[in-house]
C-alpha cells in the first residue's frame, strides 16, 4: 500500500536492470525503506543493480525475467506474486537494435517486438488481475515518444512502443475505479545504455529527470507523463503533421 505520502513499501522492476527503472528505484529508495524486486536476466548487472540498492538500505529480491520466455517469465512472475504484495511495477525491459539490422533480419525484428511489446502485454495483464484483487497498485509502463508517431529511422522500435503505448492506455481505462492506476510514461532520448553511442536527439534527458518525474507521478497520477513536459506540445504538432512535411522534417 502508498504510505500517506504516497510512497511504496514494495517496489517490482520487471527488466530490473534498466537503467532508467534502476533511477526511479534509488529516488524511491533514498526516501523510505523499501523492498525492491529486480526481474531480469541473471548478470553481472543485475547483480551490481542489487547491490546499489542495498547500498542504499532497501531489501532486494531477484526473480529470473527473460521477456524471450513469456510463458517461463509468466510462472516465476506468478509465484511472486501470490507471495509478494506489489504496490508499484515498473515495466521498463526494452531492446534498440540499429534500424539497419532490424530491416535484414526479420528474426531480430520480431525478437525486438516481442521484448518491447508482447512481454509487457503479458506482464501487464498478470499485474492488473493480481493488482484488481489487492485492490491498489500503480503500474509504470516505460513507453516513448517514438509511440507517437513511429519514424522512417526507427519504425519498427517505434511500432513496439506504440504498440506498448496503446495496451497501457486501454488498461488504464479498463482499471478505471478498481484501486488500480497505471501510468504511461512517454520520454524523449534518454542518456542511457540504450543510447550510449547515438546522436542524442533535442530535447534529450537524463534517467534521473523520467526517474524524477515518475516519482512525482505515482502518489496520484493516472494519466501519460511526458518527459521532458515540453515534449507533449511538440509531438501533438508531430503527431497532426501532414505525411509530405513529417519526411521533409526528417524528426
Ligand atoms: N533510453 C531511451 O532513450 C529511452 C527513451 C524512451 C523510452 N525508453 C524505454 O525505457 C525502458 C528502459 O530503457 P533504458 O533506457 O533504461 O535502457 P537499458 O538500461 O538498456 O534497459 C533495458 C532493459 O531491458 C532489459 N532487457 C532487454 N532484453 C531483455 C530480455 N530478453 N528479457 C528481459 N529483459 C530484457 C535489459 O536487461 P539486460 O540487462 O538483461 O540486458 C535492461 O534491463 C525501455 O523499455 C526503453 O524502450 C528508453
Amino acid at each position: 500500500m502508498l504510505n500517506s505520502l504516497g510512497h511504496p513499501d514494495t517496489l517490482l522492476l520487471v527488466g530490473g536492470t534498466s537503467e532508467i527503472a534502476a533511477s526511479i528505484a534509488a529516488t524511491m529508495a533514498r526516501r523510505r525503506p523499501l523492498h525492491v524486486v529486480l526481474a531480469a536476466r541473471p548478470s553481472s548487472r543485475r547483480s551490481a543493480a542489487a547491490n546499489v540498492l542495498t547500498g542504499l538500505g532497501a531489501s532486494v529480491e531477484v526473480v529470473d525475467f527473460d521477456a524471450t520466455d513469456i510463458p517461463r517469465a509468466l510462472e516465476d512472475l506468478r509465484s511472486l506474486l501470490a507471495r509478494t504484495e506489489i504496490d508499484v511495477a515498473v515495466v521498463a525491459q526494452g531492446r534498440l537494435p540499429r534500424q539497419s539490422d532490424l530491416e535484414n533480419d526479420p528474426v531480430l525484428a520480431v525478437e525486438t517486438c516481442t521484448i518491447n511489446y508482447t512481454a509487457a502485454v503479458a506482464v501487464g495483464l498478470l499485474l492488473a488481475r493480481q493488482m484488481r484483487e489487492q485492490g491498489h497498485g500503480v503500474i509504470v509502463a516505460l513507453s516513448s515518444l517514438a509511440a507517437i508517431r513511429p519514424r522512417r529511422a526507427n519504425f519498427v522500435y517505434g511500432s513496439s512502443k506504440a504498440g506498448l503505448d496503446a495496451f497501457y492506455t486501454g488498461l488504464r481505462d479498463q482499471l478505471r475505479g478498481s484501486g488500480v492506476r497505471v501510468l504511461v510514461v512517454r520520454p524523449g532520448f534518454v542518456h542511457s545504455r540504450m543510447t550510449r553511442g547515438l546522436k542524442p536527439a533535442p530535447l534529450a534527458v537524463t534517467p534521473q529527470d523520467v526517474a524524477d518525474a515518475v516519482v512525482a507521478a505515482v502518489p496520484t497520477g493516472n494519466g501519460t507523463v511526458w518527459v521532458p513536459r515540453a515534449a507533449r506540445p511538440l509531438m501533438l504538432l508531430v503527431r497532426t503533421m501532414p505525411g509530405p512535411v513529417f519526411r521533409r522534417v526528417g524528426l
